[in-house]
C-alpha cells in the first residue's frame, strides 16, 4: 500500500545560545544537529567531545528532541541503543541518522561533516527494511557494485518507471528506454522506502524525468503519465503480442500497423505467417505465460540432471538464472550443463535432448550448435548472444514430480503443464565467465560489462575476460576470480536481483 508522504521537518530555528552554541563559537553547520549519547561515553568525555565539535562550528544539542538530525553513540550495540531510542517518542526517529563515534571522529579530523556512509551507521536490526533513507550514503552507478536482492522497498516506484520503459523499449526510443531502466535498479536496491524527494537527494542515475515522476507518486499515490501510458492501446497491444513466445517488439510492432489488435485477429488474418517458435508460443500460451515456481523449478532440475547423467555420469549441472538469484519465481528455468572432458561438451546438448524427447518430456526444442572459437575472441557487444551450444526448450512437467504441486490454475485437470527450460554448455575453461553471465539480472551484467570496459579496460562477455593493457586473457576457474579480476567486492548471486 502506498504510504503518505512525510511532510518536510518544520525546524524551529532556535538562537545560537538556545541551541547550546557558546558566543564565541560560529555556527559554519545550519542543517546538521548533533546529539551525543552519554551512555558509555560518559559525562566528562561528552562534554569534553561537545566543546570540540562546536568550536569547529557544529551545533550540538544538549537535549535528544525532534529538531537532531544526527545521533552520535559510542554503544554500538544496535539493539540496547534502538531500544533506548525508541523510548523516547521521537516523531522524526525515521529520518535521524543513528550514527557510530567514528563518524563524529572523521568529521572532527575533516572540520565539516562527512558523508553519512552505511559503515558509520548503527541499523536497528530487527527492522532492516525501514531503515533510515540516508541520502548521503554513497550509492555506485553501477550496478555490480550494488547489493540488490529480490525484496525490493520501492515497488510502488519501479513498477511505475519499468512500464515507462517498456514504453519506449516498444517504441525503439534506447535512450529513455535504459534510463528508466538504471533508475529502476537504484531504486531496487535502497534498503529503505523513499519517502520524500530530498531521499533522492544523493542517487546516481535518475534524471528530471524520473523524479517529476517518483514527486507524483509521492504526493498523489499515482503517476498519470504512467496511467495514460497503461491505458494507451499501442502499449496495451504490443504488451500482449510480445507475451507470445518467439514474438518481438518488432514482429508485434508490424501486426498493430496491420491493424491487428487481439490473438484472434492474429490467428485469423490470411496473410500472416507464424514460424515454427511462434506456432508453439500461441500453442502452449496459458502455459508458458504462467510463471513457473521454485518447487517447480526444482523438479526441472531433477529431470535434466537425471537426463545429462544418462549421457555421462561426470557432467556438471547447475541452475542459474533467476531462480539461481533466489527468485520464487521465473519465465523460465536456466541451467549450465557441461563434462569435464574440453571439446566433449559440443555434443553433449544434442544427446540430452534425444534422451528427453525418448523419456516423453519433449515438447519443443529450438537447439544452436557452438561456434564457439578461442581464437576469434574478443568479439564483445553488449546483450548479444554467446557462442556457446545452447537449446531453447518446452517441457512436459507432470503434476506428480512437483512437491505441492503444479502452479496451474484451478479449473486445470489435465494433470501437467508446459515449461520453458534453457540450458547451455560452455566448455569448462569457460564454465566460470558461463556461469557469471547466465545468472544476470540483465542489468547486473550491462553494468558489469561497462565497469569493466570504463573503469579497467578490460571487456567482459559470457566466454571471457580480456585486459587491453596486458593484452591477454584472464583465466578463471570460480565467479570470484572474475570480481578479483575486476577489482570488485564480490557480490552474492542473490545479491545481483539489479
Ligand atoms: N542470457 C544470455 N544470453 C541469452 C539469454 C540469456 O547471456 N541468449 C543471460 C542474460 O544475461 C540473463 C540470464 O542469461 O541475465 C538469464 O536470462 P533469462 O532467463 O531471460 O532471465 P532471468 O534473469 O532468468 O529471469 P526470469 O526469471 O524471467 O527467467
Ligand atoms: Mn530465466
Ligand atoms: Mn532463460
Amino acid at each position: 500500500m502506498f504510504r503518505a508522504p512525510v511532510a518536510p521537518r518544520v525546524r524551529k530555528r532556535l538562537r545560537p545560545a538556545e541551541a547550546g552554541v557558546s558566543r564565541c563559537d560560529e555556527v559554519k553547520f545550519e542543517d546538521v544537529r548533533l546529539y551525543l549519547v552519554e551512555r558509555k561515553m560518559g559525562r566528562s568525555r561528552r562534554s569534553f567531545l561537545t566543546q570540540l565539535a562546536r568550536s569547529k562550528g557544529f551545533i550540538v544539542e544538549d537535549i535528544l528532541s525532534d529538531a537532531v538530525t544526527h545521533v552520535v553513540s559510542e554503544d554500538s550495540r544496535a539493539s540496547s541503543l534502538w531500544a533506548w531510542l525508541k523510548g523516547c517518542e521521537l516523531g522524526n526517529l525515521p529520518s535521524m541518522h543513528v550514527l557510530d563515534i567514528s563518524w563524529f571522529t572523521d568529521s572532527m579530523r575533516e572540520g565539516r561533516p562527512v558523508a553519512v556512509e552505511t559503515r558509520y551507521l548503527i541499523q536497528d536490526t530487527k527492522f532492516p527494511t525501514t531503515a533510515v533513507a540516508s541520502a548521503a550514503v554513497t550509492v555506485s552507478q553501477y550496478a555490480c557494485q550494488r547489493q540488490t536482492t529480490t525484496e525490493n522497498n520501492n515497488k510502488i516506484f519501479t513498477d511505475a518507471l519499468e512500464v515507462l520503459a517498456e514504453y519506449y523499449e516498444f517504441k525503439e526510443i534506447e535512450g529513455p528506454c535504459l534510463a528508466f531502466r538504471r533508475a529502476t535498479s537504484v531504486l531496487k536496491s535502497l534498503p529503505f522506502v523513499v519517502q520524500c524527494l530530498r531521499d533522492l537527494r544523493d542517487l546516481p542515475c535518475l534524471g528530471e524525468h524520473t523524479k517529476a515522476i517518483m514527486e507524483e507518486i509521492l504526493e498523489y499515490g499515482r503517476s498519470f503519465e504512467v496511467e495514460q501510458t497503461l491505458s494507451d492501446e499501442r502499449y496495451q497491444t504490443l504488451k500482449l503480442f510480445t507475451s507470445v513466445f518467439g514474438v518481438g517488439p518488432k514482429t508485434a510492432d508490424k501486426w498493430y500497423r496491420q491493424g491487428l489488435r487481439s490473438f484472434s485477429d492474429v490467428l485469423t488474418e490470411p496473410g500472416i505467417h507464424l514460424n515454427r517458435m511462434q506456432q508453439t508460443g500461441f500453442l502452449h500460451y496459458g502455459d508458458i505465460s504462467r510463471a513457473v515456481s521454485k518447487a517447480e523449478a526444482r523438479a526441472l532440475g531433477s529431470i535434466i540432471d537425471e537426463a545429462v547423467r544418462a549421457i555421462t555420469p561426470d557432467a556438471i549441472i547447475a541452475l542459474t538464472g533467476g531462480f539461481r538469484r533466489g527468485k520464487e519465481f521465473g519465465h523460465d528455468v536456466d541451467f549450465l550443463v557441461t563434462t569435464p572432458e574440453l571439446g566433449r561438451e559440443r555434443s553433449l546438448l544434442p544427446d540430452v535432448i534425444d534422451e528427453l524427447k525418448k523419456k516423453g518430456f519433449l515438447l519443443y526444442c529450438d537447439y544452436h550448435a557452438s561456434t564457439f572459437d578461442m581464437a576469434r575472441l574478443p568479439s564483445f557487444s553488449f546483450e548479444a548472444m554467446d557462442h556457446f551450444a545452447k537449446c531453447f526448450l518446452i517441457l512436459r512437467l507432470e503434476e506428480g514430480k512437483v512437491e505441492g504441486g503444479l502452479n496451474s490454475s484451478e479449473k486445470d485437470s489435465r494433470g501437467w503443464r508446459a515449461v520453458r527450460v534453457d540450458l547451455v554448455s560452455p566448455p569448462l575453461d569457460r564454465y566460470a565467465y558461463a556461469l557469471l553471465g547466465w545468472t544476470g539480472s540483465r542489468m547486473f551484467e550491462r553494468d558489469l560489462r561497462r565497469f569493466a570496459r570504463l573503469e579497467r579496460r578490460m571487456l567482459l562477455d559470457n566466454h571471457g575476460l580480456y585486459d587491453k593493457t596486458k593484452k591477454e586473457f584472464l583465466a578463471a576457474t570460480t565467479e570470484k576470480d572474475i570480481f578479483a579480476h575486476l577489482g570488485l567486492e564480490y557480490i552474492e548471486p542473490w545479491q545481483r536481483n539489479a
